[in-house]
Order: structure tokens, then sequence, then C-alpha cells
């Protein structure tokens, strides 16, 4: 499908996912919102696709939802129209991994977008933040709720009350990202990562990933008993029996997602 506001260039197993509204920092207006998610959903259609990379530029991962698109609705506008909740759920229903590999400003619904993703690799020039408070509002689309359950409340509170930036260095330090690279390596990083996920089978990908985000809507014995019957519902596939089978011969084990 051919997008305005975003590039999708899919390699081998892998789709990557460019964030591309130069002018605007990669402002997350309507448009690029619902093309995000539309791509997003076919990649997870796609029986091609095993891993999602998504990106945007080297100066802006995002900085934030479309301030000159927001400036002028009325309350009944944004609460009818129920604003950010459809890309919210959208991806977050996204069963196939994927990982944020973030440059520059991640800032508001940019870094609410990271979140949404299942890990986020930085380039050190990365800057993450929650300003929406200086634009005399709150976040909106997790940067009180995702941010606080990765960086704990002190730093969610710093974050969101004061409005600044957080460096690539202390993101990682805090638990928000999973590891700093050079910024020209950054592409390169995030598509060795999901290039090794895909290596894998598909359903225990998608079995890992369901089953972690548990952790963040569970009580541990209620995360402990999903866990093990998705760990047990996994003997009866193929790939489980390849994959062992593959060790006790040494050999790399070929997946058939079956
Ligand atoms: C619309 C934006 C934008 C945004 C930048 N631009 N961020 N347009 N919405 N969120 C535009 C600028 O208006 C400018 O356009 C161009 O991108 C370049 O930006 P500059 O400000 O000139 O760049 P720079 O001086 O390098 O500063 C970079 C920046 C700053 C620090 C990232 O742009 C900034 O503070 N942006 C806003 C960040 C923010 O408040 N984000 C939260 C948004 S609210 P022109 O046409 O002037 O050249 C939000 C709510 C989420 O996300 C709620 C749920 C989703």
């Amino acid at each position: 499908m051919a997008y305005e506001t975003i590039n999708v260039d899919t390699q081998d197993h892998v789709c990557l996912i460019k964030l591309n509204r130069p002018e605007a920092l990669n402002a997350l207006n309507s448009v690029l919102l619902g093309e995000l998610c539309a791509a997003l959903e076919e990649a997870d259609a796609s029986d091609k696709v095993r891993c999602i990379v998504l990106t945007g530029s080297e100066k802006a991962f995002a900085a934030g939802a479309d301030i000159k698109e927001m400036s002028e609705m009325s309350y009944v506008d944004v609460f009818t129209s129920n604003l950010f909740a459809d890309t919210n759920d959208r991806i977050s229903a996204i069963r196939k991994p994927i990982i944020a590999a973030v440059s520059g400003y991640a800032l508001g619904g940019g870094c609410e977008v990271a979140m949404m993703c299942d890990f986020i690799i930085a380039a050190e020039t990365a800057k993450f933040g929650q300003p929406e408070i200086n634009l005399g509002v709150i976040a909106g689309m997790g940067g009180t709720q995702r941010l606080t359950r990765f960086v704990g409340k002190s730093k969610s509170m710093d974050m969101n009350l004061t409005g600044r930036f957080m460096t690539a260095e202390e993101a990682e330090r805090a638990g928000l990202v999973s590891r700093v690279v050079p910024a020209k390596k950054l592409i390169e990083e995030a598509m060795a990562a999901a290039n090794k996920i895909a290596e894998k089978s598909v359903l225990t990908s998608i079995a890992a990933k369901e089953a972690v985000n548990r952790a963040y809507e569970l009580p541990l014995s209620e995360g402990m008993l999903f866990e093990r019957r998705v760990f047990h519902s996994m003997f009866a596939t193929e790939d489980q029996k390849e994959g062992m089978a593959a060790f006790l011969e040494k050999r790399e084990a070929q997946f058939r997602d079956k």
C-alpha cells in the first residue's frame, strides 16, 4: 500500500516502518497515526513478516502529537472522538514483536508510541520526554501509566511534572530502553535484533510477547499460571519437537511456525 507519511520496507522477514514527516519532526497527526496502525496491522497479518522495526529520522523519532492539529480542538471534539484511544488499542493489539529504534526526540506521543512497542533500542542521541505539561495538558497515550511502570514513580513524576527530557543513557539506567547504540549503527543494530527474533518460531514469539505483557496486568500468581499454561501449550507444536531435537542433534533448528 502507498502511504503519505510513513515508509514501509520489508526485507526478508522483517518489516521496517519509518515515520516520515520531516517538516514537523514526525509529529503524529491523524493521517500518520492512521497509516502507522494500518501498516502495523498489514505486517501483523503477513505470512512473511516475523518482526517489525519502527523508527523515525536521525533528528526525531517523533516530537509528539501534532500540536497544530490539536490546538483548536474542543473538549467535546476530543471526548466524542475518544482522541488517541484507537491508536493505543490498535498498536497494543499487534501480536508480532515490534522494536522501536529511537534516534533524537521521542517526546509526548512519540515517547508513548515507542513505549507501546515491545522494546526500545536507543541511539546515543535519543531524548525522551513527556513535555505535555508545557502545553497546558497532560500525557494522553501512556505517559503517566506505561512510563511509571518502566521507570517508577519518582522519575515518572519528574518527567511528567517538569517536562524535562531524559538522555538515552538515563533512559537505559532507568529501564525505559533495552540498549543504547551509536547513532550511526541504530538501524543496523535494530535490524540485527529483529532478524534474531525472526529466526525463532512465530508461535513462540507471540506467546512470549503475550506472557510478558500479562506481567503488567496480573498479580504474580495469576501471571505465573498464565505463563505455565502457555508454556505447557507449546508442547502441542511441531516447533517444540524441532527445537529440542535440533539441540540434541547439535544443529540449527528449522522452525516452521506449526
Ligand atoms: C507539530 C511540531 C511538533 C509537534 C515540532 N514541530 N514538534 N509540529 N507538533 N509536536 C514542528 C515545529 O513547529 C517546526 O515547524 C518544526 O517541527 C521543527 O521544529 P523546531 O521547534 O523548529 O525544532 P527545534 O528548535 O530543533 O526543537 C525541537 C523540539 C521542539 C524541542 C522537539 O520542536 C518541540 O519542543 N516540539 C514540541 C514537543 C512537544 O511539546 N511534544 C508534545 C506534544 S503534545 P515550523 O513549521 O515552525 O518549521 C503530545 C500529546 C500526547 O504529544 C497526548 C496523547 C498522544
